[in-house]
């Protein structure tokens, strides 16, 4: 049995759809009204856990998934110690710093960001030699220049639509995101085939553009 964390949500979707296309299907899981977080398909082996996207490393860091399923921007500000082994190409969107239209920065002083990300937003201004004030907030980051709480946000970007409605704009990219197939080490050593083939089965409908 191979054990998947998979990502509830809008990620979690799209996800299942390319596990289901793989033979890696589970039909229970497409009951939206079900709080069930545990669904097994014994015959074909797999059982899932659906488990807040940000905590997809976590189960499988520690081993309690096998493998899982986390966008890049929860790998780069996690580093979790464990194999990444598929863009799964999905998922895709950006790692940006957003703020007010013509937004002027005033480098006297430091540029406080807010974000779900430290690290990433961090790590980014790092390389740019550039002093920030970090505020860390866990969603609705659009809302932070917007009342001056920061001056820029570091926040993903998909449609773009959040900036717009909220009247801020994309000043720099940061990173291209797109969602990852990962395993925990000592699974891709015991269950090798196992993981093997979930992985070269994603890699397959990945690579068939489905
Ligand atoms: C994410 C992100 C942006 C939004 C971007 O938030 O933090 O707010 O999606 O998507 P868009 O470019 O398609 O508008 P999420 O929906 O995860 O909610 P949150 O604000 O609670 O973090």
């Amino acid at each position: 049995m191979i054990n998947v964390a998979l990502p509830k949500g809008r990620l979690g979707d799209k996800v299942y759809e390319k596990l289901a296309a793989a033979g890696y299907e589970c039909e229970d899981l497409l009951d939206k009204k079900s709080r069930r977080l545990v669904f097994e398909n014994a015959a074909r082996g797999v059982r899932y856990f659906c488990v807040k996207p940000t905590d997809v490393p976590v189960y499988v860091e520690r081993g309690a998934a096998d493998v899982g399923i986390a966008g890049r921007d929860i790998l780069l500000e996690y580093e979790p110690d464990v194999y990444e082994l598929l863009d799964l190409g999905i998922g895709r969107c950006r790692m940006c710093i957003a703020g007010r239209r013509g937004f002027y920065d005033d480098t006297d002083r430091p540029l406080r960001v807010a974000t779900k990300f430290p690290r990433i937003a961090r790590s980014y201004y790092e390389g740019k030699g550039r002093d920030i004030d970090i505020i860390k907030l866990h969603g609705s980051i659009e809302l932070a220049p917007i009342l001056d709480l920061s001056d820029v946000i570091c926040d993903i970007v998909e449609t773009g639509s959040t900036l717009k409605e909220n009247d801020l704009v994309v000043l720099e990219e940061v990173e291209p995101i797109s969602a990852r197939f990962i395993a925990n080490k000592i699974s891709w050593q015991f269950k090798h085939d196992a993981v093997a083939a979930m992985r070269n089965a994603l890699a397959a409908e990945t690579e068939d553009g489905r």
